[in-house]
């Protein structure tokens, strides 16, 4: 509680705990917290970097970022403001941030419930509904990316097909590729005890979308009716982007992600990432180029809608054990 005295090391330890459920790429979770005395060091954890997909690890430091956003979270919600440094060590590029607990606050409503939001929130790939998230939910969606640290474009009607061929080109390069095709294969095939990688139950079924999400079991057989519905109709797109393709830029996109995917509990909508097109060089350039009108460097797609009452249940993605990623250090 606020302006109680409690151990600082428990309390950093706690959130580094709480910043586990961040979504990450493949569910790899490549973060590692060093919870000292007075501070807690966020490491990426390049053991876990998915070198065939993320050979930049442009998601990876996202998915860290998500990891440090939530940790904030945690702490504002045990009533600590959060005092972060970013790349703090220019000798040592994988220690992402530096956290320490400033004064003492009293957590604000939405504070409470943007915690509240972490618990729940996942990733939904499954088809939305036919309505449309509103106008004045989306609109605080870019503002909740632009607050955290970077943008959200919201794709307009007549940007959607290079989107949608963006994916698609990207698919076929991937594919072609086989380490991609080891890799994917690797992190969707764990056990669900494994506590990572994505289980059987959240990859998508095959289906007719206006934006196709990857196609995590190729070798399957995804034959669809001869005339299926087209899926996802009413779903919106966005990027979200920064101003520049590097380290600093992308983990404050990471950051800003988390505060977009706590905003989607907030505002009872639903989301599933795209990075595929991201992850190939020309499809990064082609959305950079004629989705953000070269004003800025794209780091992942989203699809947003309405989650569909007549889908079945989602299955959920496991974490690894706490003790594996987040590490107290004695003190001396
Ligand atoms: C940087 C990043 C990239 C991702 N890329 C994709 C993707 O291309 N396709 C997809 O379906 N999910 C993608 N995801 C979602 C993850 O697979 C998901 O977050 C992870 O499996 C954990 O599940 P949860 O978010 O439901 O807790 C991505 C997530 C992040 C953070």
């Amino acid at each position: 509680m606020a302006g109680q005295a409690r151990d600082p090391q428990s309390i950093l330890r706690e959130a580094a705990a709480i910043a586990s459920l961040a979504p990450s790429i493949h569910n790899t979770q490549p973060w590692q917290w060093l919870v000292h005395e007075h501070d807690t060091e966020l490491y990426a954890d390049r053991t876990r970097q998915l070198l065939a997909t993320d050979p930049d690890g442009r998601s990876l430091t996202l998915s860290c970022g998500v990891a440090l956003q939530h940790a904030q979270v945690a702490l504002r919600a045990a009533g600590y403001l959060p005092d972060v440094v970013r790349l703090p060590d220019l000798e040592d590029e994988d220690l992402l941030a530096r956290v320490t607990l400033g004064g003492a606050t009293a957590p604000s409503a939405e504070c409470v419930r943007d915690y509240q939001s972490m618990l729940i929130r996942h990733m939904d790939r499954r088809p939305f509904a036919d309505r449309a998230p509103s106008e004045a939910a989306l609109r605080e969606l870019t503002a909740a990316a632009d607050a955290g640290g970077a943008h959200l474009h919201l794709v307009r009607p007549e940007q959607v097909t290079t989107v949608t061929m963006a994916v698609g080109r990207a698919g076929e390069v991937e594919q072609s590729e086989p380490a991609y095709r080891r890799e994917l294969h690797d992190w969707t095939h764990r056990d669900l005890d494994s506590g990572e990688g994505l289980p059987a139950g959240v990859l998508p079924e095959p289906a007719a979308r206006r934006v196709p999400i990857r196609d995590f079991a190729p070798d399957r057989d995804a034959a669809l009716p001869d005339e299926p519905a087209l899926a996802d109709r009413y779903a919106r797109y966005a990027v979200l982007y920064g101003d520049r393709d590097d380290p600093a830029h992308w983990l404050r996109g990471g950051e800003a992600l988390g505060a977009v995917l706590l905003g989607v509990v907030r505002l009872g909508l639903a989301v599933s990432p795209y990075s595929d097109p991201i992850e190939v060089l020309a499809t990064r350039q082609l959305i950079a180029r004629e989705v953000l009108s070269g004003l800025g460097a794209p780091y992942l797609v989203l699809r947003l809608g309405v989650a569909s009452p007549e889908q079945p249940p989602r299955a959920r993605t496991a974490r690894r054990p706490v003790a594996d990623t987040v590490v107290p250090v004695p003190r001396d």
